[in-house]
């Protein structure tokens, strides 16, 4: 089994007050209730590292967890949840946009589905806006405990039909369960992975990116 060591960095409200970009992270995001939080204290092996409910709209703000210190796990908010006022919803939009458009640090962004149910309109229309805006993500299906392999199986083949619709290439799938572990091992492989591949180039970009940053602040 893949050990790892998370600790909580800090909760932001927007980009600005998120940490210094410094390490390469993984943010998770999805409809509210679909299980973002319950993934990052399952791979992180902590019941209550992120906090989680059976109440939609838990997670409120940009969660940040240092793994090992050399990356993060981001825990962003849940799209989706009806009962956040239409003002909320969109300010919630631009901060969670914001972020990922614009976090330099940001090398994967993992989408999460819940495996029992038929594709949905909003996730969709929230994969096509990642692709339009170039940001790189995964699928993560959620919770499969709570149906049989041979009814996942099936919602995950007629999914991967769905997508091929909108795109040329599928992205890269994961299929995960909180409660029994499933997943935990392909994910963390592929974070490390990343990690591997990316983290010099990403730290190059990051340093050039904060001698910018600095030289403009010594010049204001
Ligand atoms: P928001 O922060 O509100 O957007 O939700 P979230 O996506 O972070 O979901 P959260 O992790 O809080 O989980 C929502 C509910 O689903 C909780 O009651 C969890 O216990 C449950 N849950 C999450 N993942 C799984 C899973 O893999 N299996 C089972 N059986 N339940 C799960
Ligand atoms: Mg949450």
């Amino acid at each position: 089994m893949i050990a790892i060591n998370a600790v909580f960095e800090c909760s932001s409200p927007n980009l600005k007050t998120c940490p210094p970009p410094t390490l390469p992270e993984y943010a998770f995001i999805g409809r509210s209730n679909v299980g973002k939080s319950s993934l990052i204290n399952m791979l992180a092996n902590k019941k209550d590292l992120a906090k989680t409910s059976s109440k939609p709209g838990k997670t409120q703000l940009i969660n940040h967890f240092q793994v090992d210190e050399s990356w993060y796990l981001v825990d962003l908010p849940g799209y989706g949840y009806a009962k956040v006022s239409k003002k909320k919803r969109v300010e919630f939009q631009k901060f969670i946009s914001d972020y990922l458009k614009k976090r330099d640090a940001l090398l994967l962004t993992f989408v999460l589905i819940d495996s029992r149910i038929e594709p949905q309109k909003i996730d969709l229309e929230f994969m096509q806006w990642l692709g339009e805006a170039q940001i790189p993500f995964s699928i993560v299906f959620t919770k499969v405990d709570k149906i049989s392999g041979s009814e996942w199986t099936k919602n995950l083949s007629q999914y991967k039909k769905r997508l091929l619709e909108d795109w040329e290439e599928l992205p890269q799938i994961f299929v995960s369960s909180a409660q029994t572990k499933m997943g935990r091992e392909e994910l963390l492989t592929q974070i490390q992975d990343l990690n591997t591949e990316w983290g010099p180039q990403l730290h190059e970009k990051l340093k050039q990116l904060k001698i910018e940053r600095d030289k403009k602040n010594a010049s204001n």
